[in-house]
């Protein structure tokens, strides 16, 4: 079935030319004048195909007339020039065949607009809405930018495992994996008897490839992974997704200052990849979702971001007027309203925060020499809080065996990230990009399960 796409049609507005659409009609509206406009949307872009179909084509009564939102249609037709408002060319139909009908009586998704809550529970369709369509695109878009960028510098594209035996984190937020039965668990003096699981032992989703990312960074110098992650985490916030992809580069001969650079050098790209290849989704996003994202991009790429140390950012936490649920002190964990207070208060910018204490943070982080902090950076941004994670690596392999103990961990299950610092260990570090957090920065979309395809939430597992 040879078609054309719409989106290259609506590029190159050929007039003239005979070609064959394929896609869903958004609408139909008669004229009487003897003959019909039918929008054809085949989700190649945002805009729809505006169709004439005149009475004298033979299915035109019996067909055509009773096409309604949501059929399928092949149409064959010459482009013509639009004496129209609002496109400038137009398909003129020899032929339209209907492959698919959608009874308008039981079709969930009519000509209106729907809530997004509503449209969570028709995934299966919302794809076939213009958000959802301009989403599928950004996200396609912003991999492709994620792609050449590492590529353009020479970084190695390294596929980390899925399952892993190891907590990346520490934190103990993993999804186990298992072969057993799990009404017949095996069990060992009362405990589940792993040594008798598929793996011989415990496994889980992996929540971060960072770990094995180093492995390679350690053989190959610059590496980068790009791929799905899995928290356990219960929580149920607009920004926490239980499944989310994290792009994930790491550098050996690096320091804390190379790997910033890199972020804000990358964010920065990815930022004005989306403004010069996306223009016709984020005109959509700015005019009907939040109308300050293609000004804020625009300034970003131009603009520095800020700098300063957790120890400063606690600073002028304390003294600020504003009463916060969580009172600020130093030691603590940040939450969101106050990374956001920072960025949208102080100093209306993306802020990267450094040198956190050791207690809130991995246990991989590089100690600094006040031995009450570490190398760690967190990348904030107004409206959402972090999206980037990252920090340098502690290379020192006893300093290393000493931190992993502090965090309750056992040093024998990282035996082989701790032979890393015993042969030919170097300064190293990376970060964690939360892929979706990013696409809400981009697009203003409020809630993170509107920006993946099929979110994984508690309580959420459908399609
Ligand atoms: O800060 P995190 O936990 O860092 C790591 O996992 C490091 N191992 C990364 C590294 O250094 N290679 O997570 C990184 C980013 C966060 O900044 C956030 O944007 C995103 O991942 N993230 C989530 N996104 C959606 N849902 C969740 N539950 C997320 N948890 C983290
Ligand atoms: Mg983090």
């Amino acid at each position: 079935m040879k078609r054309t796409r719409i989106a290259e049609i609506l590029s190159s507005e050929n007039s003239g030319t005979h070609i064959t659409v394929m896609g869903w009609v958004r609408t139909r509206r008669d004229s009487k004048g003897g003959f019909s406009f039918i929008e054809v949307n085949d989700g190649s872009c945002l805009s729809s195909l505006q169709v004439i179909a005149a009475d004298k084509l033979p299915n035109y009564e019996n067909e055509i007339l009773k096409l309604q939102t949501g059929c399928s249609v092949k149409i064959a037709g010459a482009l013509v020039a639009s004496p129209g408002k609002g496109q400038k060319i137009e398909l003129q139909a020899d032929e339209i065949e209907v492959l698919g009908w959608a009874d308008p009586d039981t079709y969930p998704l009519q000509k209106k607009r729907h809530s997004f809550e509503f449209l969570r529970t028709i995934a299966h369709l919302r794809p076939r809405t213009n958000t959802f369509g301009a989403v599928a695109r950004i996200r396609n878009a912003m991999s492709q930018a994620i792609h050449a960028f590492f590529q353009g510098k020479g970084f190695i594209y390294l596929h980390t495992p899925i399952i892993t035996g190891s907590d990346c984190e520490g934190a103990g937020e993993m999804f186990k994996v298992t072969a057993f039965n799990l009404d017949e668990i095996p069990k060992k003096d009362g405990l589940v008897d792993f040594g008798r699981d598929f793996f011989h032992g415990p496994a889980n989703l992996t929540v971060s490839g960072q770990l094995e990312a180093e492995i390679y960074a350690l053989a190959m110098g610059d590496v980068y992974t790009f791929g799905p992650t899995f928290r356990a985490e219960n929580s149920n916030t607009s920004r926490h997704l239980a499944e989310f992809w994290m792009v994930e580069p790491e550098m050996a001969f690096c320091d804390l200052e190379g790997d910033r650079t890199l972020a804000v050098e990358f964010l920065k790209y990815i930022f004005g990849y989306v403004l010069e290849n996306c223009e016709e989704d984020m005109v959509f996003f700015n005019r009907f979702i939040d109308s300050s994202v293609i000004d804020t991009l625009e300034t970003l790429v131009a603009q520095d971001f800020e700098y300063l140390t957790y120890t400063e950012g606690v600073k002028i936490l304390s003294e600020a007027k504003e009463k916060f649920e969580f009172p600020v002190s130093w030691g603590m964990d940040l939450q969101s309203e106050h990374e956001r207070y920072l960025c949208e208060k102080v100093f209306n910018k993306p802020v990267v925060l450094t040198d956190y204490p050791k207690e809130i943070k991995a246990f991989y982080m590089k100690l600094n020499e006040d031995k009450k902090t570490v190398r760690a950076m967190d990348v904030l941004v107004p409206k959402i809080g972090e999206i980037i994670g990252g920090s340098q690596r502690e290379d020192d392999h006893d300093i290393l065996v000493e931190r992993i103990k502090e965090a309750g961990l056992n040093p024998d299950d990282y035996w082989w990230y701790l032979e890393l610092r015993k042969f030919g260990s170097v300064p190293h570090a990376g970060f964690g990009l939360g892929f979706e957090r990013l696409i809400q920065f981009i697009t203003g979309l409020a809630n993170i399960r509107d920006v993946i395809p099929f979110p994984r939430t508690p309580g959420n597992v459908s399609f």
